[in-house]
């Protein structure tokens, strides 16, 4: 049976359309639990509390009604499994089945606001001091380099070209990981120069230009960890993913319930880590010149550290 669009944003929307505190817990990462479900979780390694604004706004208000055209297509195709995918996605096993047959809408189902953020301020300005820290735990770093290591070329694999978009100063590839070329992409030059693993890096704003600076067939990887909620204009650039991958090139979207809330779309914070699976994976579907994307749940120890998910897919073979 073909997989329904299960999250019921409908039933989500009157608590969203409540007060959103602007209190903002400040972590050790600075990054917060992303969905209002995550943030509500005990589990969030919350250590300190700043008002980042001083005030109290309604973030319907600010942002739009948002998923207006995405709920529909969530109410018109009922619920996965007789629950939401905010409830199921808590059971292992079950984030795998969010990209299973999926009916996709003919359109791409997403508005112009879906992808506002609350900080609409320039990107190089918010990431313009250096951060050398890490955003997901060291449990959940440990379960994605496992991942890589499981899927990504062998190391020092003769042609191998690798771009990280949205890097940093960490790649989380697996220790002593090396290919011809590792590009990074990101916006703080300081820390993509201190990351070990890049043979090269650029420095771009995405949001602002989502054209890749890459020859047509150039990567057989690209991989984009914990930032894939950032992009303001995600079609355009997994256009671009698709342009600047090889053929039957893979494509690896990482990300956890954490997150620079005030940066992250709409979209993303106003819904659970399930839907975040189908979020990204419309981004594949509809770019175009993709197989079908696929989730794993890699998540180490649910419930007690980062969980972490995976988005993946091929560039078709014969585009
Ligand atoms: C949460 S950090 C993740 C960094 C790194 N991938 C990691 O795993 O630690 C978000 C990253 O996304 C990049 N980023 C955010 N907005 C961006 C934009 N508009 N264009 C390009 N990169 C962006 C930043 O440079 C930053 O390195």
């Amino acid at each position: 049976m073909a997989n329904s669009f299960g999250v019921k944003l409908q039933s989500l929307l009157p608590k969203l359309g409540g007060i959103y505190p602007f209190s903002a817990p400040i972590t050790t990462t600075n990054s917060v639990p992303c969905s209002s479900e995550a943030r509500a979780s005990k589990n969030s390694r919350i250590v300190g509390k700043r008002r980042a604004f001083g005030c109290r706004v309604h973030r319907r208000v600010v942002l739009g009604i948002g998923v207006s055209l995405w709920s529909q297509f969530m109410s018109m195709a009922g619920s996965f499994s007789g629950k939401s995918f905010m409830a199921s996605a808590r059971q292992k096993g079950e984030i795998e089945q969010v990209l299973k047959n999926v009916e996709w809408p003919e359109q791409f189902p997403f508005k112009d606001e879906d992808f506002q953020r609350f900080d609409e301020s320039s990107d190089t300005l918010f990431y313009e001091m250096p951060r050398f820290v890490t955003h997901i735990d060291n449990q959940a770093i440990a379960a994605l380099t496992k991942y890589y290591s499981e899927v990504l070329p062998s190391s020092n694999t003769p042609g191998v070209a690798i771009l990280d978009m949205c890097s940093s100063w960490v790649s989380h590839y697996p220790a002593g990981y090396k290919q011809e070329r590792i590009v990074g992409m990101g916006l703080n030059e300081e820390e993509l120069k201190r990351n070990p693993v890049l043979t090269e890096y650029v420095v771009q704003d995405l949001n602002n230009n989502p054209k890749l600076p890459f020859g047509n067939n150039t990567f057989d990887v690209i991989t984009n960890v914990v930032s894939v909620d950032y992009l303001t204009k995600p079609l355009d650039v997994f256009k671009e993913m698709s342009r600047v991958l090889k053929p039957a090139g893979l494509a690896i979207m990482s990300f956890s319930n954490r997150c620079f809330w005030t940066k992250a779309i709409s979209i993303w914070t106003s819904t659970g880590d399930a839907d975040h699976v189908m979020i990204v994976g419309s981004y594949f579907h509809y770019a175009g010149g993709f197989e079908p994307p696929q989730a794993v749940d890699i998540s180490p120890n649910p419930g007690r550290s980062d969980p972490m998910y995976i988005v993946y897919s091929r560039k078709m073979a014969t585009s």
